[in-house]
């Protein structure tokens, strides 16, 4: 049975005040719930440290990103070494937002996750389409392509170390969510391509995240599909009520 997960993503949101408060709401809705999904809370660089403290067990932290660089002359850059070294277990690779405004390319989200497997993390890896793509009807054809070229060096065995998401990216932050039925198409070729490439056992093993607009109204209905594993929350992590709401929505599916 693969795992059901919820990650909330607070991008560059949350001074520490307003972070630490938000981490002890999840973390005493964790303790009081015990959720049976994987709950992962990924708040900026600075906090990761203190995130881990106050969850203790309920909850795993995740970093934003990851340099695709080892170690070395990069100012402002932080390695799978340096995340490992202060216990970070995931790390969310390949956002649309540092694809379009860092300019990642699908090659060096590739390299993203070699560093990040070598040095065993577990990669949040996030592939979508742009609006322009879908409207031509390439959708299908460029989630493909980006999950080929990603996972172009990643054997079966790391593969189980490997969180996918779907994330169209005219959905993320805009409020028009994909439709159950839009998203379980995208996710059942997702599906289909790591059968191809791993086969069956390990495509029915992957989980496979849906993001984008996900909130306490409509989560339930994406996370009943056969093919959808949980979800990557942006806004709605903001908020404790929304995001246990949404954690109870993905348990509610096991
Ligand atoms: P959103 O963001 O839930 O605010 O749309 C999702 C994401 O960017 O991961």
């Amino acid at each position: 049975m693969r795992r059901k997960i919820v990650v909330g993503n607070w991008k560059m949101n949350k001074t520490w005040e307003d972070a630490r408060s938000l981490l002890m709401e999840i973390n005493r809705f964790a303790s009081t719930h015990k959720p049976k999904c994987l709950v992962i809370v990924a708040p900026p660089y600075p906090y990761l440290d203190r995130a881990n403290d106050i969850f203790m067990h309920h909850v795993e932290v995740a970093a934003q990103n990851v340099s695709q660089f080892e170690k070395g002359a990069y100012t402002g850059e932080i390695s799978a070494e340096i995340l490992k070294s202060i216990g970070v277990k995931y790390v969310i690779i390949g956002h649309s937002e540092r694809r379009t405004i860092h300019h990642e390319t699908n090659e060096i989200i590739r390299d993203k996750v070699a560093t990040a497997l070598a040095h065993g993390l577990n990669p949040i890896l996030c592939c979508g389409e742009t609006l322009d793509q879908r409207v031509e009807e390439k959708h299908l054809d460029t989630v493909r392509a980006q999950i080929e070229t990603m996972l172009d060096s990643v054997s079966s065995s790391q593969m189980q170390n490997i969180i996918l998401a779907y994330e169209p990216v005219w959905a993320i932050g805009t409020g028009h969510t994909a439709s159950p039925h839009q998203a379980q198409e995208m996710h059942e070729l997702i599906r289909g391509i790591l059968k191809e490439k791993y086969g069956d056992r390990i495509a029915d093993e992957t989980t496979i995240l849906y993001g984008g607009s996900v909130n306490s109204g409509n989560a339930d209905d994406l996370f009943a599909m056969p093919d959808i594993d949980g979800g990557l929350i942006g806004g709605a992590s903001l908020n404790a009520g929304d995001f246990g709401s949404i954690i109870n929505a993905s348990c509610k599916h096991i």
